[in-house]
């Protein structure tokens, strides 16, 4: 679940014929290549513009007669010419990684995950802003650190919405909703959501009325004065949905595939709802890896269940929530000025204590794809990236 394939050694393509030959690890054996795909994945820069890298070329355009007049190999690719002119070259890798089913990995971004309870509240995950701010050496660190425990604190952050608004944009640009994009609010219920008042919330994901819940979530407290309380929660989803699975199999399987409805319909004139219901715990279909948790009981709407059967739904949610609420799953901590926690949204689960007095707090929100992307970037970099656009 929590750990991504290998790929398997990348293995040379050979030229049989007036065809190409490469390795499948799906099949287990050398297959012939369709040329309808080699020529739609000509690399050349008529055919992928240079700069936007995208697709210049007419692919259902291409005469069905179109034949392949020659292939040559020379020692780090194939140099294919074809019956219309047109001449391509596919290096080694290309064609090798593009005929493995890669699950993703550098797709989606896959990495090792550290899967923690709260006795990682003695080492936790932090970064320092400086080096944040600084170079992009450090947003990788940073980002790594994100993509492994679910959420790090950057540390010497100044206390001020500004300075909150630009380490986050370090990462990319904040997402917009309802509630506005960049936040800084008081509890004063400003916005009608529970977030805005000052009684405790059990651990939950945010934005779960939305099909793409928010990536991640930043908190930072800018101040909080004339009382106390408001301690922060975190429950590492993943962790506790393995330890579903091995202790309550029928459970995880049910949450796994039983679509709930959800809703955020406290501001005037809104009722946001995703396109279709989706499960607690959703995987990727190719994969099978749990790519997200969804679990804001405030929030939800209908089970997708006939109603003489939800019985079964309540029971393993019950005990989906008993392992959120055990007392090794919850790491506690204490926010203050100058600590940014930031947390991915569709792994850790956040809460928080009721607390007294007036507490201002700024955060926003990050699209997944954007946090994946940048995360990408840093730690396989471009080339590596696009070089497996064709990867499935
Ligand atoms: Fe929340
Ligand atoms: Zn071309």
């Amino acid at each position: 679940m929590t750990t991504p394939p290998r790929n398997p050694a990348l293995k040379h393509p050979v030229v049989h014929g007036n065809s190409i030959m490469v390795y499948s690890d799906k099949a287990n054996k050398f297959v012939n290549v369709p040329k309808i795909w080699l020529r739609d994945n000509c690399q050349c820069s008529s055919c992928v513009h240079e700069v936007t890298k995208q697709r210049l070329l007419d692919t259902f355009r291409i005469s069905h007669s179109l034949f392949i007049k020659s292939c040559i190999e020379d020692d780090h690719g194939i140099q294919v010419s074809w019956s219309d002119g047109h001449e391509s070259y596919y290096t080694n890798e290309f064609l090798a990684k593009s005929a493995l089913k890669n699950k993703g990995v550098v797709r989606q971004g896959l990495t090792k995950v550290s899967l923690w309870s709260n006795s990682i509240k003695h080492n936790p995950p932090v970064v320092d802003y400086g080096a944040v701010m600084k170079s992009d050496e450090g947003l990788k660190e940073w980002l790594s650190k994100i993509r492994k425990y679910g959420f790090c604190y950057v540390d010497g952050t100044p206390a001020t919405p500004q300075d909150t608004q630009k380490l986050l944009e370090r990462i990319s640009f904040i997402r917009n909703t309802h509630y506005g994009a960049f936040y800084d609010f008081t509890s004063d219920l400003s916005s009608k959501d529970t977030a805005y008042t000052s009684i405790a919330l059990d651990a939950h994901t945010d934005t779960t009325y939305f099909s793409d819940p928010a990536g991640l979530q930043a908190f930072h407290i800018i101040s909080h004065t004339d009382g106390s309380g408001g301690a922060s929660l975190l429950v590492d989803g993943f962790q506790a949905a393995l330890d579903l699975s091995r202790h309550y199999p029928e459970a995880y399987d049910l949450l796994s595939t039983v679509n709930v409805h959800s809703h955020a319909s406290g501001n005037d004139g809104i009722s946001i709802q995703p396109y279709r219901a989706f499960p607690v715990l959703l995987h990727d279909p190719n994969t099978h890896h749990l790519v997200q948790v969804r679990w804001n009981s405030s929030d939800r709407a209908a089970v997708d269940m006939p109603l003489e059967e939800v019985q079964r739904w309540y029971d393993a949610a019950e005990k989906w929530s008993n392992l959120l609420r055990a007392p090794e799953s919850e790491y506690w901590c204490q926010l203050m000025p100058g600590r940014v926690l930031v947390f991915d949204n569709w792994r850790v689960l956040h809460g928080r204590s009721a607390f007294t007095g007036k507490r201002r707090v700024c955060g926003g929100y990050i699209n997944r794809d954007d946090y994946i992307s940048k995360f990408k970037m840093l730690y396989l970099g471009q080339e590596e990236v696009l070089k497996s656009l064709a990867v499935a």
